[in-house]
């Protein structure tokens, strides 16, 4: 008798069909059927190998079924899997330990959830149980903190910001509005026409303005994804997130840094780090288990905390496997200099791409902090008119003919992202850009 994964892999392309009738998709960019995967590389159901600049959603940083994941996790669904959260375990422990040991120094408290979308809102939770007369957010103009109800009233999908409104307009009347929006300082195409660094000032003095006047009462939170990645790879500056940080404290407003897709990519753990600027709360998802489902918020010892009256409660958010798996990679980056690999590859890449620039003048930003990397494209150096849909689309599909998974995106979907795996090799990544370059050649001058 077969094992039931070689059945399931021997599913053919009539069933696939067939299958696939029952299954929705809500979102994200479609792709093929994938099988198998080892390192950065993924093949799909026809045999078709890919290098994966995507990561799957960002989310492995090891690459696919990597071995001493795979064994620590095998080890421990030896004890157990899933344990309620209300009892302890040692895994959870550890990890708490461990998140906050690399945190800032006065993040130390850690909660963990299943999902980015459930940790951006128990954060909101902690910032409301600490203002309790305080019901309003602020985030930035391309924001994207999530799906849920309340993170998608956070977040650009909600908006017309990409000329229509996404999905999430049938859902308008039931997500949470309690959100207000401040323009990012977004310096490529600034929206105020300013230099870089007047940019960030102007969106500094806007943020101060609205906590002044834009808002009925006072502000709980400001949540900031540090380095903005769906809305279009959009870094804050360093002066303009310290201006952030000093005008939270004089409103009272907890500083809510949202790190789920920058967490290790940018070549440090946390971008609190990297900027020199400690928030009240750091929010982690993604890629924390190593392709395991775990999200966490750590919190400043000032604050007041969750407490065991079902204020944040969830089945799976106690999940040792993903905890173990979360702990071995924090172990391997640590042991193999991995964040000293992310650097070097993303400079490396950000190098060659502005080589390639000189060719393609539709390469029009590239925005790079570590394997966090977004390449703006547009129709011409003149006008900076960003590229057309079409062309973006086919970019992707000429890149996955010859071989990578490219992401797209942006509200303007005129963003490429080439963020593969942190283990990502030197021969790896020119392979990577071969192609890449192939692309662009096929796509622009032929
Ligand atoms: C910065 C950021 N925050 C929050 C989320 C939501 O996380 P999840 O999809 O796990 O709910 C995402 C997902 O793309 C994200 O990129």
């Amino acid at each position: 008798m077969d094992s039931l994964l070689e059945r399931i892999y021997s599913t053919s392309a009539d069933q696939m069909e067939e299958f696939g009738r029952h299954v929705m998709v809500g979102g994200g960019t479609p792709g093929p059927c994938l099988v198998k995967g080892k390192g950065v590389r993924v093949t799909d159901s026809n045999g078709k190998s890919y290098i994966d600049c995507t990561s799957q959603s960002w989310a492995m940083y090891l690459g696919y079924a990597h071995d001493e994941i795979r064994q620590v996790v095998n080890e421990q669904m030896s004890y157990f899997s899933h344990i309620h959260q209300g009892f302890h375990t040692m895994p959870r422990y550890s990890l708490a330990q461990k998140l906050a040991s690399l945190a800032p120094k006065h993040l130390n408290r850690v909660s963990f959830t299943v999902g980015g979308g459930s940790a951006i809102e128990a954060a909101m939770k902690i910032a409301m149980k600490n203002k309790p007369e305080a019901k309003h957010f602020i985030t930035l103009w391309d924001a994207y903190h999530g799906s849920t109800l309340t993170t998608a009233g956070a977040s650009w999908t909600a908006t017309q910001a990409s000329g229509q409104f996404t999905g999430v307009k049938h859902f308008m009347h039931n997500i949470n509005s309690n959100f207000i929006r401040v323009p990012n300082p977004y310096c490529y195409r600034c929206h105020f026409g300013h230099n870089p660094e007047t940019c960030a000032q102007q969106c500094a003095d806007m943020l101060r303005k609205t906590m002044e006047m834009g808002v009925n009462g006072p502000v709980a939170g400001v949540i900031i994804e540090p380095i903005q990645a769906s809305g279009g790879q959009i870094p804050c500056p360093k002066s303009y997130l310290q201006k952030v940080r000093e005008i939270c404290d004089e409103f009272g407003a907890l500083l809510i840094f949202d790190e789920i897709q920058t967490y290790c990519r940018i070549g440090e753990f946390y971008a609190a780090d990297y900027y020199g600027v400690e928030p009240d709360i750091i929010v982690l998802g993604k890629a924390l288990g190593a392709g395991f489902p775990i999200a966490a918020i750590i919190i400043h010892d000032r604050l007041q905390g969750f407490e065991m009256h079902a204020e944040e409660l969830h089945t799976f958010a106690n999940n040792s496997v993903s905890q173990v798996a979360a702990l071995k990679q924090i172990e391997i980056i640590e042991r193999d200099n991995i964040l000293d690999n992310t650097r070097k590859m993303g400079a490396y890449i950000a190098e060659s791409a502005r080589a390639m620039s000189k060719r393609f003048e539709q390469i029009g930003d590239i925005r790079q902090i570590g394997l966090h990397i977004g390449l703006e494209m547009i129709e011409d150096a003149d006008t900076k008119r960003p590229l057309s849909l079409e062309k973006a689309v086919q970019i992707r599909n000429v890149g996955l003919e010859k071989g990578i998974i490219l992401g797209t995106g942006g509200y303007r979907k005129n963003l490429l992202k080439i963020k593969p795996p942190l283990v990502v090799k030197q021969e790896e990544v020119d392979e990577l850009l071969n192609i890449f370059e192939a692309t662009l050649e096929q796509v622009f001058h032929k």
